[in-house]
């Protein structure tokens, strides 16, 4: 109930923030231009805290025209919404999870595969070595956005209300929900579950409600998002690395003048380093509060199975993407150079 009373409000908290935002972009209050970022996570998520220290940031330095505000928790709409604006300007900046940017660039798909990192230190320096993400990060700027730095959403298993998934066969006859995307649908598939596309925001109701069996994500989903009071097995099969993108508005970027896009490159990279020195504590903390709170069970299956039930989709992706091959072998080059994370 409580939570329905959440939902309701909002709903209308995002139908308020719509009529607002309707016809306002770049809009100013006391000669400032107000720079509005929308994110889908509650205030105590490290994106959260990240973009407050890029608000800090740019006001510190460009106070006097800018006014930066942040807006959590789907205020804005959902992320499939929030990118839209941020195409069309209305927006200036949001966090988008990289499943959902593969319907406006093809490019994005990559990082969407299963097991497409052997482990989070080959994961990270393939983020952040700019010849990989360069050619991507940049490939939607005609659709009107571009992404300006990635964040760390650590890895996505499945969780389920009431059965244990220690297997792919155990996934049979179970909805699960996935991100809007067909790379999770068609995985989805080859693991033997029945996919239900949803936005984030829904999966709560959808869980409670049992029209899901259960959802995929990684642990500050149980916590911060309530999940894990009605889902009470979370078992780490590993099947995905997928970043967070912060995307920017073309237009706005580009009309930047050079020393202030300097200036927002820093709070950029600011935003990428905040969130990841969060982002460490913040799963320790959630999974904690998951077994000793909620009561949430986690399991340790061998991942083997589940890696080669989607093993297809590699080749699948690269024969109908051979552009995106070398970028594909350079993060390889990373897998071997580190196979596992050092304790
Ligand atoms: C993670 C991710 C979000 C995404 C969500 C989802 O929480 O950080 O960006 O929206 O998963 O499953 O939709």
């Amino acid at each position: 109930m409580k939570k329905n009373i959440r939902a309701l409000a909002l709903a209308l908290a995002s139908a308020m923030a719509m009529v607002l935002l309707a016809g306002c972009a770049g809009s100013q209050t006391d000669g400032r231009m107000i720079i509005r970022i929308g994110h889908n996570q509650s205030t105590n998520h490290p994106t959260h805290i990240a973009l407050v220290a890029f608000e800090e940031f740019i006001e510190s330095k460009l106070g006097d025209k800018y006014d930066v505000e942040v807006f959590p928790s789907e205020l804005l709409g959902s992320q499939n919404e929030m990118v839209q604006l941020t195409q069309t300007g209305a927006i200036n900046f949001c966090v988008a999870s990289n499943s959902l940017l593969e319907t406006f660039s093809d490019n994005y798909t990559l990082f969407n595969l299963p097991y497409l990192f052997d482990s989070s230190t080959a994961y990270h320096a393939a983020m952040d070595d700019e010849s990989i993400t360069g050619p991507i990060f940049e490939s939607t700027k005609q659709a009107g956005f571009e992404a300006v730095t990635w964040l760390d959403a650590g890895t996505r298993n499945f969780y389920t209300v009431d059965k244990p998934i220690e297997t792919p066969a155990d996934l049979k006859g179970l909805k699960i929900r996935v991100q809007q995307s067909p790379t999770n649908v068609e995985m989805m598939s080859l693991l033997g579950g029945s996919a239900t596309p949803m936005g984030f925001g829904d999966v709560y109701t959808a869980l409670q409600s049992k029209i899901i069996d259960g959802a995929e994500n990684n642990e500050l989903a149980l916590t911060d998002n309530g999940h894990g009071d009605v889902c009470k097995y979370y078992s780490y099969d590993m099947h995905q690395m997928i970043p967070d993108i912060l995307i920017g508005n073309t237009a706005f970027l580009d009309g930047l003048s050079e020393e202030e896009r300097a200036i927002f490159d820093e709070g950029f990279e600011l935003v990428n380093q905040v969130q990841r020195e969060e982002w460490g504590q913040a799963v320790e903390e959630a999974k904690d509060r998951a077994q000793n709170e909620q009561g949430v069970q986690f399991l340790y299956p061998d991942t083997a199975p589940f890696q080669e039930a989607c093993a297809p989709m590699h080749q699948e992706m690269l024969a109908a993407h051979p552009d995106l091959q070398p970028i594909y072998d350079a993060i390889q080059a990373y897998n071997e150079q580190y196979p596992s994370d050092a304790e």
